[in-house]
C-alpha cells in the first residue's frame, strides 16, 4: 500500500492499520469489516478518520459538495464508492486520481455539470458508473470514457444532455447496459449516427420507451426507432442554403455557356454566309473569264450549276454566246 523502505515507517503503517481495524470510525458512520456506511447523516463534508484499508465507502444521501482528492487518495484500496444524493458538482477532474482500483462509482442525484477525459481517466478498473439524475449535466466529452475499457454498466439517464457522440460509447468493448432515458435529446442529423448505432448494437437500453427526442419540435416525444426513420428521410434529402447557392451558380454557368455557344454559332453562320455569297459572285466572274476553277468540289458543283443555267438555246446553236450579259434578251 505504501511504498516505503525503512522498518520504522512500516511499523507506522502497521499501527495505522491496527487503528483502522476497529478503533477509528468516522462519527455518525457505521463501520464493518472494510466497509464504512455514512448514509443519510446530513454530512456537509467528506468524513475524516476513515480507515485506510476501507474497500467500500457509502456516503449516500448527505450534503457533501466536495470530494478532497488527497484524502480520497489515502483510500488506495477503495473499490466501491457510493456518493448518490449529494451536492457534488463544479469540477470533478482529477478527483479520483488516487483511487485507481475503483470498480463501482455512483454519482447519481448530484449536481455534475460536465464530464471530461480527466474526470474518470484514472479509473482503469471501473465497471459500473452511475451519473444519472444530474439535471445540470449538459456535456460529456467525446473521449470521456476512453480509459474505462472495463465499463459494463453506464447510466446517464435524466440529465440535461442533448447530445452524445457515438464514439463515446461505441468504443467501449465491455458495455452491456446503457441508461439514456428522459434526456433532452436533440435529434438532428449529427444524432442520427448515434441512433443508428443504438439500433445495431447489442447493448441493453433500460426504459427504452422513455428514450425520446426533445427537440426539434417536429420530433418531440418520438422514440428512437421512429426518429431514426424520420431522420433518415430528412437528412438524406435535406439541402442546405449553400447547396442552393451552388446549384444556382451551376445553373447560371450553364445558361451563360449556352448563350455564348449560341452567339458563337450565330457569328459563324453569318461569316459563313457572307463568305459563301461572295464566293458565288467570284465564281460567276471567273466563269465570265472562262477559267478553270480549282477550289474544291463544292465550288465546282456551283460552277456546273451556273453553266447549266446559261446553256445556249437550241435555235441559236451557231451563234456563240460570248457573254451572259449580252445573251440576255433585249
Ligand atoms: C447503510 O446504512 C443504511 C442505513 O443506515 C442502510 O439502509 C443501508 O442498507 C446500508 N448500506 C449497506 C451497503 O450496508
Ligand atoms: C442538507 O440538505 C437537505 C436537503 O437539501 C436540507 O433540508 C438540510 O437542511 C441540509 N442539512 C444541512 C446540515 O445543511
Ligand atoms: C449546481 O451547479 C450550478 C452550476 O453548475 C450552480 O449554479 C448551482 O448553485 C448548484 N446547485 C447546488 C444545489 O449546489
Ligand atoms: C489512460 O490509459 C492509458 C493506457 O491504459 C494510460 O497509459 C494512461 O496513463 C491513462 N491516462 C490517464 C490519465 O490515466
Ligand atoms: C446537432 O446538435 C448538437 C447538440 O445540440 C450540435 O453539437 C451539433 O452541431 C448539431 N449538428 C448539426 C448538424 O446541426
Ligand atoms: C417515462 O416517462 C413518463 C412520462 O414522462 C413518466 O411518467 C415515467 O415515469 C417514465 N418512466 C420511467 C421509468 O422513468
Amino acid at each position: 500500500m505504501f511504498p516505503s523502505g525503512s522498518p520504522r515507517s512500516l511499523s507506522l503503517v502497521f499501527l495505522l492499520g491496527m487503528a483502522s481495524q476497529g478503533i477509528s470510525c468516522p462519527s455518525r458512520c457505521s463501520c464493518q469489516y472494510l466497509e464504512v456506511n455514512c448514509t443519510g447523516q446530513q454530512l456537509q463534508e467528506f468524513p475524516v478518520d476513515i480507515p485506510l484499508d476501507t474497500r467500500q465507502l457509502i456516503l449516500a444521501a448527505n450534503n457533501v459538495s466536495y470530494l478532497p482528492p488527497v484524502e480520497l487518495s489515502f483510500l488506495a484500496d477503495l473499490v466501491y464508492l457510493d456518493c448518490r444524493k449529494n451536492f457534488l458538482g463544479d469540477d470533478l477532474d482529477f478527483t479520483f486520481i488516487g483511487v485507481a482500483r475503483l470498480v463501482y462509482l455512483d454519482l447519481s442525484f448530484n449536481n455534475l455539470s460536465q464530464v471530461t477525459f480527466s474526470t474518470f481517466s484514472h479509473l482503469l478498473s471501473l465497471v459500473v458508473l452511475k451519473i444519472s439524475d444530474n439535471p445540470n449535466l449538459v456535456a460529456i466529452e467525446k473521449d470521456a470514457f476512453a480509459n474505462n475499457t472495463w465499463l459494463r454498466h453506464l447510466d446517464v439517464s435524466r440529465t440535461g444532455l442533448t447530445f452524445l457522440d457515438t464514439s463515446t460509447v461505441r468504443d467501449l468493448p465491455n458495455l452491456r447496459l446503457l441508461g439514456l432515458s428522459d434526456n433532452l435529446w436533440h435529434c438532428n442529423c449529427s444524432f442520427l449516427d448515434f441512433i443508428t448505432w443504438m439500433m445495431e448494437s447489442d447493448v441493453h437500453f433500460p426504459d427504452a420507451d422513455n428514450i425520446t427526442c426533445h427537440t426539434p419540435a417536429g420530433l418531440r416525444a418520438l422514440r428512437m426507432p421512429a426518429a431514426e426513420a424520420q431522420l433518415h428521410f430528412s437528412c438524406l434529402t435535406q439541402l442546405h442554403k449553400q447547396d442552393y447557392v451552388f446549384l444556382g451558380l451551376v445553373g447560371f454557368c450553364i445558361f451563360l455557356a449556352g448563350t455564348m455557344a449560341a452567339w458563337l454559332a450565330g457569328v459563324c453562320v453569318v461569316i459563313y454566309e457572307a463568305h459563301a455569297s461572295k464566293g458565288e459572285e467570284e465564281e460567276e466572274e471567273e466563269e465570265e473569264e472562262e477559267e478553270e476553277d480549282t477550289r474544291g468540289p463544292r465550288l465546282r458543283a456551283l460552277l456546273l450549276r451556273g453553266r447549266a443555267r446559261h446553256r445556249p438555246r437550241p435555235g441559236s446553236l451557231l451563234i456563240p454566246a460570248p457573254s451572259r450579259r449580252r445573251s440576255a434578251p433585249r
